[in-house]
Formats: structure tokens, sequence, C-alpha cells
């Protein structure tokens, strides 16, 4: 115990290289006009801004009437500082392809690419979703995108039919770019066969474009498919960017919340790129001649702005894993960190929980001391987990820089700088320079433990939720009456003033770091039709952080065997979400708890499945079935 309370400093060579290493950085922060104008100098603008910030919460904008586009400034900007032949890829495929793209490949693959997109009639502010494996092609769409100022929605690999057509749908996409298949532990994704699927019935999307991958058979639909080297041979070579206006709209992620269907988040172009230009820059410590690898995927935020837009903006070189961590074997990790010499490694605690699982036997041949900086990213990270990473995969050299931020928030808000912080497993330090985050009670005041809020504008902020401003205000801005933006998630302040994270107070889950909504899951169970009513809780899980477990009322005429309709059910949240969000058990009752006027009482089902006392009972109304509900929770093992 006492070992976990120890905080650990990086070494002197690290303090003294490092990029950010005065402590005076915190004080410049506060004066955040002048402080971010001063960093926004960094970047290419078309058109410089008039005004820095007009901070006007829910609503604040920065870099008024400036003109910037993302494109130019992750690779124009770079060829035109020299830096064409460096290489800005090394991407490994999980049967072991390799390919290798400089950031002159990157810009004409990209130039040539937004050429095709454009010669589909694709044009700013069109909406265009990107559903692919960790190909080059997927950042290569991506950036392609932004260089014509086309909206990218980048849906997660894992994502169901039901999902993408959702989304699809909801932002009237025009256009979808996919893959005919990607590699995952030896087997192949049928990308292309879930497009069709989703795109079964939808009017908007007028083309698909498929990069060929994997040597998948697919089907081809000629009318509305084409084949993405085709337009590339096609395409010409150089493609104007579009000047954005600092506040156009970039991307829209889509993401859970505590209700009905998931968020479209959407981003602006020169906040966001600022947030995560310069974050990348303070926490990652990024120089000329590291090598970077993030284990995130890009259709999630940390794969948006943590492997393209916040590396390549600032010209770093990284590794792009395609596969599982597993294939072929428990291995594979710590072979590409020693074959590529990284430098820097980014993960979720899911990933180090499952590798210290795994065994050091894994580990332990492989040469790992080009390591000098690790990460850890999504979910809170247990302090032996923490010292774990730290001494076996960091050889107790390497800071550690647990790191907080949200799809909302596009950049990192709370985070250890890695050549000042003094480091605390389990603590995520403290904001940001130029970033404010505190922790209020219900009244907006500061307390030791409470919500956690975000209590200035900064320019990577979210500007909306996608057609629903109402949803937007409710969610984010109305515990404090639009003064501070709330989190979701609760908090504490430790003996140091660092921020600790206890995780979410809304009905998110957090699986693997992914986030999930439990309403979602219970509107997917409900789809089925035995099932009347669903009920979804999660209880914590020793590797994924939490896990799923569903509770389902049926029909009194249903007929099948319990067991094919629980198989159902799963398949039912596969097909609607995606199969990160299956629950892991789901019981089958007659009754849920419910209050008298009708609420489910979560509760009830949470204690009982932890085997904890069950509390307060009094607005209780069918008591009776409590002990039906307990014997049937003991009667299986989770
Ligand atoms: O609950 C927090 C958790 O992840 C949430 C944001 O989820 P998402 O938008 O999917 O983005 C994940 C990757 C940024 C937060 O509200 N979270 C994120 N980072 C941490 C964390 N919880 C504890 N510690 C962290 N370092």
């Amino acid at each position: 115990m006492e070992k976990q309370k120890k905080s650990f400093k990086p070494n002197k060579k690290f303090i003294k290289n490092a990029n950010v290493n005065s402590e005076d950085i915190y004080k410049t922060g506060l004066d955040k006009e002048s402080f971010w104008g001063n960093l926004a100098n960094d970047l290419f603008w078309h058109k410089k801004w008039d005004k820095v910030c007009e901070e006007n919460p829910p609503y604040s904008k920065w870099f008024l009437n400036g003109k910037i586009n993302v494109s130019y400034n992750c690779l124009d900007r770079h060829i035109k500082n020299g830096k064409q032949d460096k290489i800005a890829f090394y991407w490994e495929g999980e049967n072991n392809q390799e390919k290798i793209l400089t950031y002159n490949d990157l810009y004409l693959e990209v130039n040539r690419f937004a050429n095709a997109l454009k010669s589909k009639g694709i044009k700013k502010g069109d909406r265009v979703v990107i559903n692919m494996p960790m190909i080059p092609e997927a950042i290569v769409s991506m950036l392609a995108c932004t260089r014509i100022g086309a909206v990218h929605i980048v849906i997660f690999g894992g994502t169901g039919p039901i999902g993408i057509k959702e989304r699809v749908i909801h932002a009237e996409v025009k256009l979808v770019i996919t893959s005919d298949g990607g590699y995952r532990r030896g087997k192949i994704i049928p990308y292309k066969e879930i497009i069709d699927q989703a795109l079964d019935q939808v009017d908007c999307v007028k083309d698909v474009i498929v990069v060929k991958h994997s040597k998948n058979k697919i089907p081809f639909n000629e009318k509305r498919d084409s084949w993405y080297h085709d337009l590339i041979i096609d395409a010409k070579e150089f493609c104007p960017v579009e000047e954005m206006d600092s506040e156009d709209m970039l991307f829209i992620l889509y993401t859970s919340g505590s209700t009905g269907k998931p968020k479209g988040i959407f981003h602006s172009t020169a906040g966001y790129l600022l947030g995560v230009y310069q974050t990348t820059k303070w926490v990652f410590d990024i120089k000329d001649e590291d090598i970077y690898w993030s284990t995130a995927d890009i259709g999630w935020i940390t794969g948006h702005s943590y492997v393209v837009y916040g590396l390549l903006s600032n010209g770093a070189t990284q590794v792009i894993y395609e596969g599982a961590l597993d294939h072929p074997n428990y291995s594979r990790t710590w072979e590409i960190i020693e074959k590529y010499k990284v430098n820097i490694f980014y993960t979720a605690p899911t990933a180090i929980r499952t590798f210290m699982k795994w065994g050091n036997e894994w580990i332990d041949k492989y040469d790992l001391s080009s390591l000098r900086l690790l990460g850890s990213i999504g979910e809170p990270i247990n302090p032996d987990v923490w010292l774990w990473y730290y001494e076996i995969i960091g050889k107790s050299n390497c800071p550690i820089v647990d790191t907080w931020f949200q799809t909302e928030t596009g950049a990192l808000v709370i985070s250890p700088l890695p050549g000042i912080s003094a480091l605390k497993p389990g603590s995520i330090c403290k904001a940001l320079p130029g970033f404010e985050a505190k922790v209020l009670d219900e009244k907006g005041n500061e307390t030791n433990k409470g919500f956690l809020a975000l209590t200035k504008s900064f320019p990577s902020m979210l500007r909306g939720v996608y057609k629903e401003e109402k949803r937007y205000l409710e969610t984010y801005w109305s515990k404090w009456d639009g003064k501070y933006y709330y989190t979701g998630d609760g908090a504490y302040v430790d003996e140091e003033g660092n921020i600790n994270i206890t995780g979410r107070l809304d009905d998110v889950i957090k699986v693997s770091g992914h986030r999930i909504g439990s309403a979602e899951v219970e509107n997917a169970l409900v789809e089925h039709p035995h099932a009347v009513e669903a009920s979804v809780i999660s209880v914590h899980d020793e590797i994924k952080g939490e896990k799923i477990i569903a509770f389902v009322i049926l029909k009194e005429s249903a007929s099948d065997s319990n067991k094919d309709i629980e198989k159902e059910l799963k398949k039912l949240v596969e097909i609607s979400i995606g199969r990160y969000a299956r629950p892991t058990k789901i019981f089958l009752v007659d009754e849920l708890p419910k209050t008298k006027s009708g609420k489910i009482m979560r509760r009830i089902l949470r204690n009982l499945l932890i085997k904890q006392p069950i509390g307060d009972v009094s607005t209780l109304e069918n008591k009776s079935y409590i002990p039906i509900l307990k014997n049937i929770i003991e009667e299986i093992q989770l």
C-alpha cells in the first residue's frame, strides 16, 4: 500500500530535454487569450483571426474570422518546411504486410483522393462516412475530407449495420468509404457486406468507395460502388485546399450518452486542430526523431486526435498496426515496439491489464529500451496496474502520462506534463495550461469530491450535438445553469490537489474504454419480438473495467428455449450497436424491481449481483419478487 502512495519524478535527462519543463507555463496559461493566440501562430493560416476568443458559454468561439485548413497543416506545411522525406507512418498489417509512407507519399495520395471525392460531387459541408480497418487509406480518407472541407464521420469497425444505418440517415451522408475486408485475429471482417446491409433502403448515399485490402470476394453494385485504386489512378495530382473558417465544422463523431441514440458530437476546424497539435507536443513530448505508437482505433476520438491530427500536425513519425494485439501470439505488442524502436507508447488500461494477465514471459525476451514515455487513456487505471506498466514495460525509467479527455473535449484536458509533474498512480494530475477543471458540488461550489466540471472555454471544445441543440444544452450545460460544462464524471481532489476520476456518474458504461449507453443496449434488447422490457447495468470486471449485465422480461408466449433467446438477444445488440456492447450475461426474469411510479431500481439489481445489501426498499413496489430474483442471480456464476 505504501508503495502505491509514492509519487514518481521523471529522471533529470528527461526533464532537461522535455518540451515543457517549467511550471511557469501554468501561469502563462491563465491569460488564455494571449496564451492560445501565441500558440496558434505555429499553425499556417490563410487568414489570421480578428479575435482569439469570444467566451460565451455554451456557444464560445475561437479564432474568429480566421481561415485555416487541417490537411494543409498536417501535410503541405511540413513539405514546405523540407520534411517531405520524413516518415509519417510505418504501417504493419496483422499478417505482417508492411508499408512505409513519407509525408510526401501521404501528401500525394491525399491530393489524389481529395480530387476523387470531388469527382463524386463531394464539396464543403457534405457528410462522408469512413468505416474501415486501420489501414493507411483510412487516414488518407480523413485528410482528403478535411482538404476539401467535407465533414467526415468515422464509424468504428466493430459497429453493427443498424448502428451504421442510423448514423448515415441522421447525418444525411452522401458518400461512404469502406474496404473489402479487414484482418482481425486471422479472420476477415466483412466491412463491405456490413455497409451493404446498413445502406439497404437508404437513399441519401449515392456512392460507396471500396479499398481493396483483403482477398475477400465482395458483392459490387456497379451503379453505386467504385474501387479506390481506380479512382486514385484517374485523379489529378494536386487538389487545392478549401480555406475553412475557424468555426466551420471539421468532423462529427457519434458517441454514447446516458439516454437514447448516440449523439453526433461535432468539432470546429481551428480550435480542434490547435488543441490536438499543442497537447501532443506537451503531453507526449513529441520530438522530431521520436517514433510514437498508439493502439487506438481511428473510430474513436483517441484515434482522431492522437493518431491522425495531433501527430500529423506535429510532423511526427508513428507506427500504425492494423490488427489484434494477441495475434499471432501475446508478444505482438512487444515485437512491434522492438522492431520499430518505439519511443512513446499510448494505450488503454484494459490493454495493460490484459498484458499483465498474459504474463511477463511474453515480454521478457524483447528489447523495450527504446521506450522513453508511456501513456494511458480512456478509463481509470488501478494503481497496481500503473505500477506494473511503470516497472515492467517502462523499466522504471519512463514517465507515465495518465491522460483524461472525452470525445467532446477533442483534445486532452487533464494530464501530467511529463517534464514537470510528480506522477502518482491513479491520479490524472491537473488541468493542462490554458484549461481549467474543477470538482464541484450540485450548486457549483468547489468541493473535494463531486462532479468534474470544465470551468473555462478552450479551443478544442465541442461546438454542439449535430441537429440536437436541446440535447447539447441539457446534457452538458444545464447542471450549473449554462455556466460550466458538466463532464458526466465523478472525481475527487487528493492531498496534493490533484484530480482523481472515480468513474461515470450517468448511465454511460465503459467496457474496455468503449463508451456504451445503457439505454442504447436496452433499446436494442427490446427490439426482440419476445422481449417486453429490459434493464441494463454494469458491474466491475478485472480486465475490461466494467461488464454489461442485462435483465430481460419476455412475453408469456415466448416459446423458444431460453438459451436460444439469450443468443438472439446478444446478436441483436451486436447488430444494433456492435460486438463490443454485447452483454456478458442476460438474465431472463418475470419482473424487474420498480418503484411505485414505475421506475426500474437498477441499484437493487446491481447490489444483488455484487452480493451487497439491497438497501432502502421503501419505494419498491414488487418486494415479493426480490427473493426470486436473488435465486435466479445466485444460480448463475458470472
Ligand atoms: O469517464 C471518462 C473516461 O472516458 C470518458 C470519455 O470517453 P470517450 O468520449 O469515449 O473518450 C475516451 C477517450 C478519451 C470520460 O468521461 N476517461 C477518459 N480518460 C480517462 C477516463 N477515466 C479515467 N481516467 C482517464 N485517464
